[in-house]
Formats: C-alpha cells, sequence, structure tokens
C-alpha cells in the first residue's frame, strides 16, 4: 500500500479565565515583578479553576478544532492527549476526554513533558501514513497550577495552565503538511526536570507529601543550556530533513519557557525577530500544551496565510525535544 499523506485539517486552543499576574505572586513568595520579568520575560499566567479538569480544558480545545475543521466528533479515530498533569496516574486523560466528547475513538495520553507535542504529532502522523486511522485528535493540555509548590519561588513563578488541538487527516495530497519531524531524548538528565514521588519508584506516603515530593522540581540554570542548544539542533535538523531554508519558513514557534531562551534559540539560527513566536508574557510555560496554542494563536491572529511553512520547536524534562516543520 502506498504511504499515505497527512492533512492539518484545523487547530484549536483554550485558556482558563483566572489571571494571575506577577503583582499577585508578589503577595505569595519573595519575588518581584521586575526579577520575573528580567529573568523569564513572563507577565501572567492562567489558572485552572476548582471546578475545572485536565479534559475540560482539552475538550473546549477539542471543539474549536472541531468547528474549524468542520467536522464531527465522530470522524476522529484516535485521540493522542501529551500531557504531564494527567487527570490521575491513570486511566489516561484521553479517556475522560473521549467520553466528554460521547465518541468511541482509541485514546490514550504521552509523556514527554513540553516536547509531548511534537512526539505525539509523530504518532498521528505515523498512524495515518500507515493507513491505521484515518482522523486523529492531537491535545497538548496542562494543569500545570495543580501540580506546582506555590511556596516554591524558583518554580511557581514559571508555569500555567492551557489546552490546544489539532486535528490531522490521511489525504491524497502530493505532498503532507507535515514536511518533517527530528525528535530526540537523554535519559541521563532525568535528575534536572521531575517529580519525585508518587511513581512507582517513591510511592506516595505521609513523608513524601509532608517533604513536598510531589511538585515540579527543576535545576533552571542546567536546563536552560541544554535547551538552548537541543532546540536549536532540532530546529536545524527539521529543516534539513524537509530540504528546506530559513528564507522558506514564515515562523519559528519556540517552547515558550523563558524568554532568553527564545531569543538565544532565535539568535543561533540566525533568524530575524520578528519571524519568533512569543506569548511567553501572557501565558508562561504550559509544557506540551504550549506550541500547539502559539501555533493556534498564530494563525487566529492572521500572521500566517494558508500554504505558510513554520517550525516548531520544544524541549522539557526527559530530557526530550524536538521540532517539526509543517505546512499550515
Ligand atoms: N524571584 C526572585 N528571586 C528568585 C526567584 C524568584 N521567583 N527564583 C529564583 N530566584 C533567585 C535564586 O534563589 C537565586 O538566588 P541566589 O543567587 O541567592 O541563590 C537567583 O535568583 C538566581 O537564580 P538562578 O536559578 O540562577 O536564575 P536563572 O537566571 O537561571 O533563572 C530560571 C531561573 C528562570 C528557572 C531559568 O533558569 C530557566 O528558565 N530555566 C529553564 C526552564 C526550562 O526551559 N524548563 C524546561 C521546560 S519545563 C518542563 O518540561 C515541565
Amino acid at each position: 500500500m502506498n504511504k499515505l499523506n497527512v492533512k492539518i485539517l484545523a487547530t484549536g486552543s483554550y485558556v482558563p479565565e483566572k489571571v494571575l499576574t506577577n503583582a499577585d505572586l508578589e503577595k505569595m513568595v519573595e519575588t518581584s515583578d521586575e526579577w520575573i520579568t528580567e529573568r523569564t520575560g513572563i507577565k501572567e499566567r492562567r489558572i485552572i479553576d476548582k471546578s475545572q479538569n485536565l479534559s475540560d480544558l482539552a475538550f473546549e480545545a477539542a471543539k474549536k478544532a472541531l468547528e474549524k475543521a468542520k467536522i464531527q466528533a465522530n470522524e476522529i479515530d484516535v485521540i493522542i492527549v501529551a500531557t504531564v498533569s494527567g487527570e490521575m496516574p491513570f486511566p489516561a486523560t484521553a479517556c475522560f476526554l473521549q467520553k466528554k466528547l460521547g465518541i468511541n475513538a482509541v485514546a490514550f495520553d504521552i509523556s514527554a513533558a513540553c516536547s509531548g507535542f511534537l512526539y505525539g504529532l509523530t504518532i498521528a502522523k505515523s498512524f495515518i501514513e500507515a493507513g491505521t486511522y484515518k482522523t486523529a485528535l492531537l491535545i497538548g493540555s496542562e494543569a500545570l497550577s495543580r501540580i506546582t509548590d506555590w511556596n516554591d519561588r524558583n518554580t511557581c513563578v514559571l508555569f500555567g495552565d492551557g489546552a490546544g488541538a489539532m486535528i490531522l487527516q490521511a489525504c491524497d495530497k502530493e505532498e503532507s503538511d507535515i514536511l518533517s519531524v527530528s525528535l530526540g531524548a537523554d535519559g541521563t538528565y532525568t535528575n534536572l526536570l521531575n517529580i519525585p514521588a508518587g511513581g512507582s519508584a517513591t510511592p506516595t506516603t505521609v513523608e513524601t507529601v509532608q517533604q513536598k515530593m510531589h511538585y515540579i522540581k527543576m535545576s533552571g540554570k542546567e536546563v536552560f543550556k541544554l535547551a538552548v542548544c537541543r532546540m536549536t539542533e532540532a530546529a536545524q535538523k527539521a529543516l534539513e530533513l524537509a530540504g528546506k531554508k530559513d528564507e522558506d519558513i514564515s515562523l519559528y514557534i519556540p517552547h515558550q519557557a523563558n524568554l532568553r531562551i527564545i531569543e538565544a534559540v532565535g539568535k543561533r539560527l540566525g533568524v530575524e525577530k520578528e519571524k519568533v513566536y512569543v506569548n511567553v508574557h501572557k501565558y508562561g510555560n504550559m509544557s506540551a500544551a504550549t506550541t500547539i496554542i502559539a501555533l493556534d494563536e498564530a494563525i487566529n491572529s492572521g500572521k500566517l496565510k494558508k500554504g505558510n511553512l513554520i517550525t516548531i520547536m520544544a524541549f522539557g524534562g526527559g530530557l526530550t525535544w524536538g521540532a517539526a516543520v509543517l505546512k499550515i
């Protein structure tokens, strides 16, 4: 059988209404708007409501993508949710979402931290190309505020909540909308960014709770350096695999963890500032939800026209990283 090509039908995104500003954080931990802005570029982030769960965010993003794609939910064959803040250790958040959509699609989660959306994109692409499934709903969704230590100024200023969705479908076009993907991982750095307890290595006990071992821990400085190198290399590799040059790319969408990382990657790639998308000031780092929300926002803002090529890059816990060249 010939390989099928992949069409990106639509994207959608949703962020919770509650805004937590740097001024709000000044009242919670010893920090300042000046420090946060200077060191990260973040001004505010969104926080999931008490009445909401992770699949509610995913559901809102999925509804918007379905509307734009002009397809019915029951046309979806597979749901992939990329997240590190799943509703429960198991079952998968994708199953909670499947129930909300009222469909019978195959549903599972993937764990690749901030690179989760790109890992999911690769899985969806492979399913479609192989003819396993025709239509995929890919979600990046995070409720990081629920796994953040709100007394730890090293991490609590960095993260936010939100969800993004992409619908992909098999098509008989000459070329796939996913021109290339380049992924990487290095398990020697599992210690740099993790939630130490609650897994099978260190099950939950009174002590693990008292020692706050169920929250995100990060060695920011080390992660910073690796993020810049690996995202730059991944973008270069994805461009090479796609047979494209910088002048072919309309927009670069890097993971939004820190404005200084974004600027350093842009500089290393030799890309003009205007071609690098930034929304970290509004949302902070939403891990797997970040790049897909940024892409949806860029499309909705009119910054991208049909047929434009973009490069998405991500980096996160694992460590994991990746980049993809897409036609929008
Ligand atoms: N307010 C005020 N001071 C602070 C704060 C804060 N919120 N946080 C830390 N500081 C202090 C530190 O205690 C330290 O003080 P000290 O020198 O007295 O010890 C000082 O500021 C400098 O701290 P650094 O850690 O050196 O600050 P740095 O410039 O490295 O910035 C940051 C920290 C923002 C975390 C940065 O390292 C970073 O962005 N790292 C990468 C994050 C990332 O990309 N993560 C990957 C994805 S996340 C995922 O996968 C879930």
